[in-house]
């Protein structure tokens, strides 16, 4: 994996997978449609569509999940496979080097298995071209020799759903966006819905969670199933090491502060970018990569694991001039905010805009 991922595995607030996560991640996720808990909007019409395809007896259109990481698109991918009643491969755009790579996988489906792509804004150009005519047609088109002898053959392929997953729709190329008949948006999740997840997990893990206690964990996940996954298990840590028979509002709190979580789900690098953005930038506005630089960190980093979270939290804002943070990150962070001053009628962000 490059290195961008194993800076994020460092991080317990991290939504990227490490591979301690997969293990818990797949006897954790749900397998059908009703056990899976959030994404109203995205569920309610994938349930539609599930249920026309069987009716139909056609497989389902090529979908597109996106948002940001740890949010449940590989457990969609399966649920979709599973309320087929088909199978389901698993691979990466990174993983598909070569047009032969993505050759072999397609020839391998069965009529009407799932074909999953995470992180699919990574193919590269050649393996797209050869998605295309898989995607529209079910077909392989492959050149035999070369030069003026080569010959293009088709190779039929069976009826198969493409599940493609991303964090960055905006980086898919528009032939290949315009190709997936269905596009779901997930979301982060509400506390509620995260708390829900955290007491059908820790049932599962075999250590119930009193409703205090998964609402502490929830608080503190920033949105993201995978982190409160995460955090449900070293908090069951601190349960077990304590004699506890249930985790409760005490043990999250001991666990989650000895973790160094502050009571909004922030860790130490989303501190730090605030930090940065206050102290050395008055509050902003300052370009992404300017702040990374200051940071050490890569922009997309804090672009994908950082911002969305801090945006929902009402922390910080991107505006056209960079970012910015906001008073409630002030005040959060122990500082006073700057005084919002008049400009031409319009009311500038902060004063520290000046800078
Ligand atoms: N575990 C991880 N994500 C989940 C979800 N959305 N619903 C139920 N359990 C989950």
């Amino acid at each position: 994996m490059e290195e961008l991922y194993d800076i994020q595995s460092t991080r317990l607030v991290s939504p990227q997978e490490t591979a301690n996560d997969s293990d818990a991640e797949f006897s954790l996720r749900p397998k059908t449609l009703s056990e899976y808990i959030g994404q109203e909007r995205a569920k309610q019409n994938l349930r539609i569509y599930l249920e026309a395809a069987k009716l139909r007896n056609e497989p389902l259109d090529h979908l597109l999940l996106y948002g940001p990481p740890g949010l449940g698109k590989t457990t969609m991918a399966c649920i979709v496979a599973a309320e087929m009643g088909v199978q389901i491969r698993i691979t990466s755009g990174p993983a598909i080097e070569k047009p032969g790579d993505l050759a072999a996988l397609l020839t391998n489906l069965q009529e009407g298995d799932v074909l999953f792509i995470d992180e699919i804004h990574r193919l590269s150009r050649q393996v797209e071209e050869v998605l295309y005519p898989a995607m529209e047609d079910y077909a392989l088109d492959i050149m035999i020799g070369k030069g003026p002898a080569a010959q293009s053959i088709r190779i039929n392929l069976p009826r198969f759903t493409l599940v493609g997953a991303t964090t960055r729709a905006g980086q898919l190329t528009n032939p290949l966006r315009d190709r997936f008949g269905v596009l779901l948006k997930l979301e982060l999740y509400s506390p509620e819905e995260l708390a829900k997840i955290v007491q059908r997990s820790s049932d599962i893990l075999g250590m119930p969670c009193l409703p205090e206690g998964a609402q502490e964990i929830a608080r503190c996940s920033r949105g993201t199933p995978r982190i409160a996954n995460r955090l449900l298990k070293r908090v069951r840590d601190f349960a077990t090491v304590l004699g506890k028979e249930a985790i409760d509002e005490e043990c999250a709190k001991l666990a989650l502060s000895r973790m160094d979580i502050d009571k909004l789900g922030l860790d130490e690098l989303d501190r730090s970018l605030l930090r940065a953005l206050i102290e050395m930038y008055g509050g902003g506005p300052v370009g992404l990569d300017t702040l990374a630089a200051a940071l050490g960190e890569e922009s997309v980093t804090l672009e994908d694991v950082c911002e969305p979270y801090l945006m929902q939290m009402g922390f910080l804002i991107r505006t056209p001039r960079g970012r910015c943070a906001t008073p409630a990150a002030f005040e959060h962070l122990g500082f006073t905010p700057p005084r919002i001053k008049e400009d031409n009628g319009q009311q500038s962000l902060f004063e520290a805009t000046e800078l």
